[in-house]
């Protein structure tokens, strides 16, 4: 089985009017394709929320830096319309670069502030480039859901105010974080890591359970709770721990004491493999 597949702007619209004017609410999930179990949740998900499913698959050059894997970050296309099709999606969207970003498109959208934290600083220009590529998508494809996991929690925090500052007529759902057996959050960057960092990376999610078992058992000092995510992470062999931050969940502000929803996130090196993780405190 594999999903449809259409390579253009204008083939991807007249696909979802054409749902539309059938009287079907069209759905989209956004990736980056190299597809797991998690964007299939995702997908899984979205066919609950509409009838008709698009899935984009886009490595959007403008939301990595230039030391970043834009180049060595995997393509997959055809096991990626397999999943897809799999998952209950129904049209793969894979655009070119050119097709996005014909020479001198200029504009862009930012969320200033939110990205003023956790991965912003550390990734510039990366979030402008994940709000720039999404808003298009939505413009493109004029969704009445779009579908994003919980496990890129700041992204989905950003493009929820972008959406809802912009007046984009769009619903958002966000779907809780897929994991490995062993608590590894799954991403396309797991298959960078040698059999000594795979058998590390779980340790990650344990930190941030450690944490999370502290609050639930009363402690809510928001600074104790963070040096204690941190010592956590660092303690994992050869990690570099990029962040280990613990914030206002809706906000992404400092708090003092868990008084509302917060977020434990961390980044972490593992060789030369970024991986990012979070749980929610509330
Ligand atoms: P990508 O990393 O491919 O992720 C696509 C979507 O899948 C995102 O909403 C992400 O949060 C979700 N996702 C990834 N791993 C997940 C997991 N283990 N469990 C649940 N959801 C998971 O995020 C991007 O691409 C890009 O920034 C994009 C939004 C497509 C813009 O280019």
């Amino acid at each position: 089985m594999t999903a449809a597949v259409v390579h253009t702007v204008a083939a991807v619209r007249a696909a979802a009017a054409a749902a539309r004017v059938a009287g079907k609410p069209v759905a989209l999930v956004p990736t980056m394709g190299a597809l797991h179990a998690g964007h299939a949740r995702l997908v899984t998900a979205a066919k609950t929320l509409a009838p008709f499913v698009v899935v984009s698959v886009f490595v959007n050059p403008t939301q990595f830096g230039p030391a970043e894997d834009y180049a060595k970050y995997p393509r997959t296309l055809d096991a990626d319309r397999e999943l897809v099709a799999t998952a209950g999606g129904d049209l793969v969207f894979a655009p070119t670069a050119a097709e996005m970003y014909p020479p001198g498109t200029a504009a862009f959208v930012e969320v200033p502030k939110l990205d003023g934290v956790l991965c912003g600083p550390r990734r510039p220009g990366h979030f402008r480039g994940v709000c720039t590529v999404v808003l298009k998508l939505f413009n493109i494809v004029a969704p009445d859901v779009a579908v994003f996991g919980q496990k890129d929690a700041q992204q989905a925090i950003i493009l929820t105010k972008m959406v809802a500052d912009l007046n984009v007529p769009v619903t958002m759902h966000i779907e809780p974080t897929v994991r490995e057996s062993d608590g590894l959050a799954m991403s396309s960057r797991n298959r960078n890591l040698t059999a000594e960092e795979r058998a590390l990376a779980p340790r990650i999610y344990h930190a941030l359970r450690m944490v999370q078992a502290r609050a639930a058992a009363g402690e809510f000092d928001a600074a104790r709770l963070e040096s204690a995510l941190l010592a956590a992470t660092q303690a994992i062999p050869g990690a570099r721990v990029d962040y280990a931050s613990i914030l206002d969940a809706e906000h992404l502000s400092p708090l003092a004491r868990l008084d509302r929803p917060a977020l434990a996130a961390v980044a972490v090196f593992l060789g030369t493999t970024r991986l990012i993780d979070n749980v929610l405190l509330d």
